[in-house]
């Protein structure tokens, strides 16, 4: 099959195209003729060598998400059969013609959504769950931040938000990212290029912070959460490292926690897969969630696709196509 492979650590140029063996589908895994693969900001870090793909997926291919049709089965899977259309959470080697995953991190393809939409919904929707609803403990009604408001995963939590009966507030670097955030669902979008967050909402405060800045953010998160708040981590890009006051947390009791998705164990992401199904998928049937992807490119032009994504024009999510076939 052909893959995009990373030749070796470096500038987007390193991704080249090769030939590679077909993964090998164990017993509880399905293998996917792949139509489409998201592109995440980790696959970027994994190409620059600063993120290693985990023991069990190939070293040299990226991608975490895939969409396409099920073209074998091991032999201990019950729910997918030869010819099924599903989309799923990878550890790695998405970026190919081929891709092999256990069954349970797999969800069907959302009735009426094209194969490149349902590729970039794994990874935002499995990492704004786990970390928003389950860690954060996000409820109807509660105040929400979310900084990084432009990126798919920001668009995500901020639809999410929204669509479970929150109110949402999103940071961004430009004005035109600050609109998309507002009709992803956000009440307002704040450029934080011009105005400071903690100004604009330390009236009223927030319960919950999805925050992948940290650095110097940490501090005025924590002065803005409300008796009981939030602050779930997903990165660190301002520095993994911060002061603040423990008086913040101790004075209002707050909780400070984070996750990552890609080292979680087998178990735990086929259990996320199945709140996914159950909470989320509903809404994208409905047309109540979009997939936000903002540029499709053909599988043999990743370099490029890196390219927009390091420059952080782009608003949603960034799509490789693989092969003509869409639906
Ligand atoms: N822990 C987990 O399990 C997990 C899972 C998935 C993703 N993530 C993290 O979530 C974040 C979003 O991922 P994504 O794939 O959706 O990425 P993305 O679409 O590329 O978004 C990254 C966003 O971060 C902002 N940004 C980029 N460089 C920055 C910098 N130096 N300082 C401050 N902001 C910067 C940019 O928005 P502005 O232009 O508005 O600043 C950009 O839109 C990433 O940091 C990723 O590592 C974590």
């Amino acid at each position: 099959m052909k893959a995009v492979i990373i030749s070796q650590p470096g500038p987007p140029e390193v991704l080249t195209i090769a030939e590679r063996p077909l993964p090998s589908c164990g017993e509880s895994d399905v293998l996917i003729r792949v139509k489409a693969a998201g592109l995440n900001r980790a696959d970027v870090s994994q190409r620059e060598g600063r993120y290693p793909a985990p023991a069990h997926v190939a070293a040299d291919i990226p991608g975490l998400e895939v969409a396409g049709v099920v073209e074998q089965c091991g032999a201990g899977v019950r729910r997918w059969k030869v010819g099924d259309t599903v989309c799923a959470l990878l550890a790695g080697g998405g970026y190919a013609e081929y891709a092999s995953v256990e069954a349970g991190h797999c969800l069907p393809v959302p009735r009426g959504l094209s194969f490149t939409d349902a590729a970039a919904l794994p990874e935002v929707l499995f990492t704004v769950w786990s970390n928003v609803f389950q860690r954060g403990r996000l409820q109807s009604g509660e105040r929400l931040l979310v900084h990084g408001g432009s990126s798919g995963i920001g668009m995500a939590a901020l639809q999410l938000a929204k669509a479970f009966g929150a109110r949402a507030w999103a940071t961004a670097g430009s004005d035109e990212k600050c609109r998309a955030c507002e009709a992803a669902g956000a009440e307002r979008g704040i450029n934080y290029q011009r105005e400071d967050f903690e100004a604009v909402l330390k009236d009223e405060g927030v319960d919950v912070v999805f925050d992948m800045v940290g650095g110097d953010y940490v501090a005025k998160n924590l002065r803005l959460l409300r008796p009981e708040g939030r602050l779930v981590f997903i990165n660190a890009v301002k520095g993994a490292k911060s002061e603040f006051s423990i008086r913040d947390v101790m004075a209002r009791r707050l909780t400070i926690t984070g996750s990552t998705l890609r080292t979680r164990e087998s178990r735990f992401k086929t259990a996320l897969a199945a709140e996914v199904e159950q909470h989320v998928w509903p809404l994208i049937e409905a047309g109540r969630l979009r997939a936000n992807v903002y540029q499709v490119f053909p599988l043999g032009e990743a370099a490029a696709a890196h390219r927009l994504m390091e420059s952080s024009q782009h608003i949603g999510k960034i799509v490789l196509r693989c092969g003509d076939e869409e639906r």
